[in-house]
């Protein structure tokens, strides 16, 4: 199969794809000659510059929309967006993270969280990827199948300071995935996550032990460097090709063997 002509004239949804593991993710399926619809949630100017790059670039239709994951039945509103847009919806990339003020309460030690800062968590990582992926299927469905992906981390297994709130939040999406993928097989639709252990981002960056973290990554990787959100990106796309054709319900962990250090 050609890396480049394989998903012409399908369409990629993701949440998420202004920087970071999305950023990446998106360059990855328009390299692969896919159509894309994003959503950023405040970087709107650096979506614009992402859109017009990769049309030019790779010569696809790449439009973003805003969205916030806090809200997450504005998914249906996006979708209708994105049904005038573009033909149909062939992948769905549930992607985006909140961060800052949203996890206050969600992201800290165990002795210090609270219902607000969890409940966004939840909210954003897995109420967030029903819908998503409950709009995705609808149009799924219509063109005979598709491909679904929830990211994750493997903080849900290994112990990753002030990570409770997210790392309980991603096992609770990775078991929605499950459910997803045993329900919507017979109409060709394939659910999966993808599971990174530490990934150099923004959202690394801004733990307050980032250093401390991305040493001992390293240390711990038998591969001896950190992980980077092309890692991550090169997955995506082969769950989405039909190498893939029979594998759902899985958790790929994509962490450099640092899980089992
Ligand atoms: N970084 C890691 O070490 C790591 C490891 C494993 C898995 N992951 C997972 O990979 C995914 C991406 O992580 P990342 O590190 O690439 O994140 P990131 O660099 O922080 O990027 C977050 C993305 O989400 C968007 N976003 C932020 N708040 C939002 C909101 N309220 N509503 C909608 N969109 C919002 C941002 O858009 P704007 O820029 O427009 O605000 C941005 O595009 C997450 O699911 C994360 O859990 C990350």
């Amino acid at each position: 199969m050609s890396h480049c002509e394989s998903m012409k004239g399908r369409t990629l949804v993701i949440s998420g794809a202004t920087r970071g593991i999305g950023k990446a993710i998106l360059y990855r399926f328009a390299e692969a000659g896919a159509d894309i619809a994003f959503t950023y949630n405040s970087n709107g100017d650096e979506a614009q510059k992402i859109a017009d790059d990769v049309k030019v670039r790779y010569g696809i239709k790449a439009v973003p929309y805003k969205l916030n994951i806090l809200e997450p039945e504005s998914y249906r509103d996006l979708f209708k967006q994105i049904d005038e847009d573009f033909e149909r919806v062939d992948y769905f990339i549930s992607n985006a993270i909140i961060s800052g003020r949203a996890v206050v309460g969600g992201f800290g030690p165990f002795m210090r969280l609270k219902p607000r800062g969890l409940n966004n968590i939840y909210t954003a990582t897995v109420t967030a990827f029903v819908i998503g992926a409950q709009e995705a299927a609808k149009r799924m469905e219509r063109v005979g199948g598709g491909s679904i992906i929830s990211l994750s981390s493997t903080g849900n297994i290994v112990y990753t300071p002030n990570y409770a709130g997210h790392g309980t939040n991603k096992a609770a999406v990775e078991t929605m995935v499950k459910y997803a993928a045993a329900e919507l097989g017979e109409k060709g639709i394939r659910v999966n996550a993808v599971s990174g252990g530490p990934i150099d981002t923004d959202a690394l960056k801004a733990f307050p032990n980032y250093e401390e973290v991305k040493a001992e990554v390293i240390e711990r990787s038998p591969l001896n460097r950190m992980g980077l959100p092309e890692d991550l990106a090169g997955i995506c796309w082969f769950l989405c090709t039909d190498e893939c054709s029979w594998l759902t319900g899985q958790t790929i962990v994509v962490d450099g063997g640092t899980s089992f250090q």
